[in-house]
């Protein structure tokens, strides 16, 4: 499934429409048939590969008009996650929240909140040392060393953990990325 677009006017993020290769390969650890938000959504390149797992997704961007063609298969919520409390989560739980490049500070631990017991955390975003390389240089939108793992610690069980420079893939830049689960057991975390 592609919304590939060549068209240089197109903004950058919708040009893409691979999924991540680290949401390909932790999506497996979430549970069967189970729900799934996805922030701050784009192009809903990560959507799309989560409903083709059969998961229940949601999808949240202020702008959803490229995600728009999954209307009738996922919950797509157009909101500016930026304003105020998140009051979005309210009585809300998901299985899994699958964030990748983009970061509000103010809204890390209430998603890490939101994720039920068993429920995984998929998040990659741009980190501290990516200003040398491309956007974002903005240190609003740049994890600081250690960031997703702190959050993680005594919330979540860290599953996989990377920050470093990655020149492979679409955006080759100083990432920061985690995969964390809501279990005090391990859990099989080899490729099925
Ligand atoms: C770099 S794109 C990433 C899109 C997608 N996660 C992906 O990996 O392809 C960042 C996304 O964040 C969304 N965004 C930025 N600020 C936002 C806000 N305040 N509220 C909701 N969405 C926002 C943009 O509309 C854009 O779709």
């Amino acid at each position: 499934m592609t919304n590939a677009d060549a068209n240089p006017k197109t903004p950058r993020h919708l040009r893409i429409t691979e999924p991540s290769p680290w949401v390909v390969r932790f999506a497996p650890l979430i549970k069967p048939g189970g729900s799934v938000l996805d922030i701050a959504c784009g192009g809903g390149r990560h959507a799309r590969h989560l409903l083709g797992l059969g998961l229940d997704v949601t999808l949240i961007d202020q702008d959803t008009s490229a995600v728009a063609d999954l209307g009738e298969q996922a919950e797509i919520i157009e909101l500016d996650l930026e304003a105020g409390d998140p009051e979005f989560l309210t009585g809300r739980g998901f299985d899994a929240v699958v964030v990748v490049n983009y970061l509000h500070r103010p809204l890390i631990v209430p998603l890490l909140e939101s994720i039920n017991d068993g429920g995984v955390l998929i998040y990659q975003t741009f980190a501290v040392g990516n200003e040398q390389y491309s956007r974002p240089r903005n240190p609003d939108h740049l994890l600081k060393s250690g960031e997703l793992l702190d959050a993680a610690n005594g919330r979540m069980q860290v599953v996989a953990y990377e920050h470093g420079l990655v020149e492979s893939g679409p955006l080759p830049g100083v990432i920061q990325r985690i995969c964390a689960i809501k279990a005090e057991e391990p859990v099989a975390v080899e490729p099925t």
